[in-house]
């Protein structure tokens, strides 16, 4: 009976081991593809705070940015290629979002405001990190 433990102890050793081994070269793959800045991202930031992020953005954001932040003419800035957004810490992006830019803002660019939550005043401190985390993955400079 003891030995019987020992054997099926073994044997369920094992198998993690090339459960975990697989995964692990998944990871190594996905490292390999992966820019040093996504990279980071992905060291950062929660996959699931990532993902709520993009949901949000998807709401909130894209009417005027764009699907991946690529802006759209008119309405709302290009984000992903943002010197502005990349030179902002967390915070101060948190902070941005929350006032917005009014279009006779010294700092505006577009002519177009800007509006502050991107005009949904219900727009909660947790929901907007999220969106800042899924802007992170998002940046090309
Ligand atoms: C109604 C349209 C609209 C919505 C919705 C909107 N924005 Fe904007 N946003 C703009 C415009 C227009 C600008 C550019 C202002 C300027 O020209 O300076 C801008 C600028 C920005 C900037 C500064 C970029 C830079 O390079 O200066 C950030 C960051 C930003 N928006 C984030 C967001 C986020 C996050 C959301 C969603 C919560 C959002 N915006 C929703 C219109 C919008």
């Amino acid at each position: 009976m003891q030995m019987l433990h020992w054997t099926l102890g073994m044997l369920a050793s094992a198998l993690l081991v090339v459960a975990c081994g697989g995964e692990a070269d998944e990871e190594q793959a996905a490292l390999r593809t992966a820019t040093p800045a996504q990279v980071a991202v992905a060291a950062t930031y929660d996959p699931q705070t990532i993902e709520e992020g993009a949901a949000n953005y998807g709401v909130y954001c894209i009417a005027c940015h764009g699907a991946q932040g690529v802006g759209i003419e008119g309405l709302g800035s290009n984000l992903a290629e943002s010197e502005f957004v990349h030179r902002l810490s967390d915070a101060e992006l948190l902070a941005f979002i929350q006032e917005g830019r009014s279009a006779d803002h010294p700092d505006n660019v577009s002519g177009v405001a800007m509006p502050a939550k991107g005009g949904f005043p219900s727009l909660s401190v947790a929901q907007i990190n999220t969106i800042i985390a899924y802007l992170r993955t998002l940046q090309a400079l």
